[in-house]
């Protein structure tokens, strides 16, 4: 691609500079296409088209499945690391070493302690909540406790509130399961890996020893990293674009938690498996329900099904569909929804409506049956996505902030009523 983009507009031509990142990506700079051709201004609803910034965090290349975070692939990282040492990786840019690994998560223990009022906001909760609600105000309440702003130039005010908030999350998700359930809500044990800490601050009954089980622990650690960041999706935009008003860190992340809440974006791994329930309480006839989806006058979709980025495969499927086989066979647990899952997969991707559209199961189609076969409950699972998805928003907003980005504000075509008179309601 040459260095310009020619655009043609009512005869007159403007030369439009290009851009291309460390993947050979192409974009034509259209930063400054509004002032050069007297106002005019693209359109593309869903930004399907539109980069909104520049990030050195996460690569990620839909057609051929690939997927990246600081160069290093979801399969290696999956498969090798640990959740905290991708957290550092997508925040501070490196794995850290050990001694760095160590500081990192001693401070992040230090800073776990919620305030004892954030109880009581909980107990204001009906218990018919769902917990997504709950995390996200509980989230935006945390600003609350911590009114003071954040320094983004100071790295070790920076540095602060990323442990702070990847302290108190954790917190925050196991008691927003347990008050739902009735238990106690106490802190765990900071002796344990951070993962761990997750798992027996959420399960552990409050007469009996809680053992960790390392099959739960490696699925939970493997779910996490596959969830931690995707570049700019709905729920990071939403981060970037509130925090890029200079909202502080906890709110911006209280507003993600609301986008990711959607079914087309992490609410899709409640969905999945309500459907493959409602597919089973049905007697399990996925042809119908594929018809359904094939259906333009039913809006019934296939959950789990499709990407906005991936058109080939989501190699985060890929890696939790076999991750899913050996949880259940490790655990003993017989499914018959992973047998739906696996039959509806198979009739998909043989048929022309899914194959034509490029229709393949993404992340979520089988993260919700490990998350059943862990024990957690289906309203839960959207809160677990939040929770790996923590760092990626924490990286992004830094980013964002130390980049000294611009309020998000974007433009529009307006297509209302032209100017007209004001008529009183008496002759109207
Ligand atoms: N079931 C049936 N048809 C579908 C599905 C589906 N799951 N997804 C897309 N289509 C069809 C659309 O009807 C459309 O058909 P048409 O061209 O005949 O009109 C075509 O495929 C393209 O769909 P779009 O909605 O335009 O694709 P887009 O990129 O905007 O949406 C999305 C992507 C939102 C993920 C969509 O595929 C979807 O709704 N999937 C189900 C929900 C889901 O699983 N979301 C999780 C996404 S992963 C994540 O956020 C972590």
């Amino acid at each position: 691609m040459s260095d310009k983009a020619i655009l043609e507009i009512g005869g007159e031509k403007y030369e439009l500079p290009t851009y291309t990142g460390t993947e050979n990506e192409k974009a034509i700079d259209i930063s400054k296409l509004r002032g050069t051709t007297n106002g005019v201004i693209t359109i593309d609803p869903g930004y399907k088209n539109t980069g909104a910034c520049v990030s050195g965090i996460t690569f990620l290349e839909g057609d051929k499945g690939i997927l990246r975070y600081r160069g290093y692939s979801i399969e290696e990282l999956a498969a090798k690391a640990d959740f905290l040492e991708v957290a550092y990786l997508l925040i501070f840019g490196e794995l850290p070493n050990q001694e760095e690994y160590d500081r990192f998560h001693s401070d992040i223990k230090k800073k776990s302690i919620v305030d004892e009022d954030v109880r009581k906001i909980i107990d204001a909760f009906p218990k018919t909540a769902h917990p997504m609600g709950v995390l996200s105000s509980l989230t935006s309440a945390l600003t609350a406790f911590n009114p003071s702003s954040v320094n983004v130039d100071s790295e070790e005010d920076m540095y602060n509130s990323v442990v702070k908030i990847l302290g108190k999350f954790p917190v925050l998700v196991a008691w927003t399961m347990r008050k739902k359930q009735g238990l106690p809500l106490d802190y765990g044990d900071t002796s344990l890996g951070y993962v761990e800490n997750v798992l027996k601050m959420m399960f552990r009954q409050p007469h009996e020893e809680y053992v960790i089980s390392p099959i739960l622990s490696n699925a939970l650690n493997k779910l996490l990293i596959l969830h931690a960041d995707h570049e700019q999706n709905c729920s990071t935009s939403t981060v970037r674009i509130v925090g890029s008003s200079h909202a502080g860190l906890f709110a911006s992340l209280s507003a993600g938690i609301s986008a990711l809440w959607g079914p087309l974006h992490g609410g899709a791994n409640q969905a999945v498996l309500e459907m493959l329930k409602a597919i089973q309480e049905d007697g399990g006839d996925t042809a119908k329900y594929m018809a359904k989806a094939k259906d333009k006058n039913d809006p019934f979709r296939l959950m789990g099904f499709g990407h906005r980025v991936y058109k080939n495969f989501d190699p985060r499927a890929t890696i939790i569909k076999v991750a899913a086989d050996e949880v259940l066979g490790d655990l003993g647990v017989d499914d018959p929804i992973l047998d739906i899952a696996k039959g509806l997969e198979q009739e998909a991707l043989n048929d022309p409506y899914f194959v034509d559209r490029k229709l393949y199961p993404n992340v979520d189609f089988y993260s919700g049956i490990i998350y059943r076969a862990m024990g957690i409950p289906t309203e839960m699972f959207t809160v677990m996505f939040a929770l790996g998805r923590l760092p990626g928003w924490i990286a992004q907003w830094r980013e964002m902030r130390l980049m000294k980005e611009p309020i998000g504000r974007p433009r529009q075509i307006y297509t209302g009523a032209t100017e007209r008179a004001f008529i009183p309601v008496e002759k109207r």
